[in-house]
């Protein structure tokens, strides 16, 4: 079992919660996740790790209430467990060689953008993060980030914070006034990152994206998280999350996130009745 240390709500469906997993956290390293089951009857849901403290043993995992296995874990407190999690899973992100990057995290996707800023940063790379919600109660982390940035910059679809428009026009300026940026960094909606992809494809900058395919067994044997990079077949959980944005499908993404949205309005419909 892996006890919950600490939580702490982000946003009002943005939950963080602090777990004990020793094993875990002495081999993780950004940009790798975690499979986690909170009972013996729930679905399987990975989550990238947030942060880790080797020394204490734990990691901290942050996650939007999206579906029903997402409102259950935010639902558990302090002191509770959860029954299985596997990990670290996926390739980690390569940090180092890089000079000037670019860090974008849009939604929820700013917590799995945390540790990479972070590990940028400490690595001796000049970091701008820029990071954007829909509207100032759903940004999080911004002390977070602001701590391991040369420059932040926020944005709000609906302008109640900081810019008042998308992640991409901060991205536009700074292409246009930075032209030595070795990397960006996107993760967020795939709409966003297909437009991070898109933009950086102009200013011939490399972006990489990482990718929040629906997964099952997490080890690349049930195809579920299949993606379509550079017009080859690629397992999200064993060859990613991270890829080269400018080879990645995101129509092909797309329609295969939206496989079973159906089958989870029904799950939740019947949860409430
Ligand atoms: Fe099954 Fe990736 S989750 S192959």
């Amino acid at each position: 079992m892996y006890r919950i240390i600490r939580k702490k709500v982000l946003a009002p469906t943005m939950k963080l919660i602090e777990v004990e997993a020793p094993d875990i956290a002495a081999k993780v390293l950004p940009g790798n996740f975690v499979i986690l089951r909170i009972d013996e009857k729930g679905e399987r849901i990975p989550l990238t790790v947030a942060d880790y403290d080797r020394k204490k043993g734990t990691i901290t995992l942050i996650f939007q209430e999206v579906g029903y296995t997402t409102k259950h874990l935010g639902r558990l407190e302090e002191g509770d467990a959860l029954l299985d999690l596997v990990g670290p899973l996926g390739e980690h992100m390569q940090i180092e060689g890089y000079k000037k990057v670019i860090c974008v995290g849009g939604g929820s996707g700013t917590a799995l953008l945390y540790p990479k800023t972070k590990a940028f940063y400490e690595a001796g790379a000049k970091v701008l993060t820029i990071t954007g919600a829909r509207t100032k109660e759903l940004l999080i982390l911004l002390d977070e980030l602001d701590a391991v940035s040369d420059e932040l910059y926020v944005t709000t679809d609906d302008g109640s914070y900081g810019h008042h428009g998308f992640v991409t026009d901060i991205l536009k300026e700074l292409l246009d006034k930075h032209d030595d940026v070795d990397l960006v960094v996107a993760i967020g909606p795939v709409p966003m990152m297909k437009a991070c992809a898109e933009l950086t494809r102009e200013y011939g900058v490399k972006c990489i994206v990482s990718l929040n395919a629906i997964m099952v067994d997490g080890t690349g044997m049930c195809g579920g998280c299949r993606v379509i990079v550079g017009g080859e077949t690629k397992f999200t959980c064993v060859d990613g999350p991270a890829f080269d944005g400018h080879l990645v499908d995101f129509d092909d993404l797309m329609r295969r996130l939206s496989y079973y949205k159906k089958h989870e309005e029904e799950v939740l419909s019947n949860e409430c009745c």
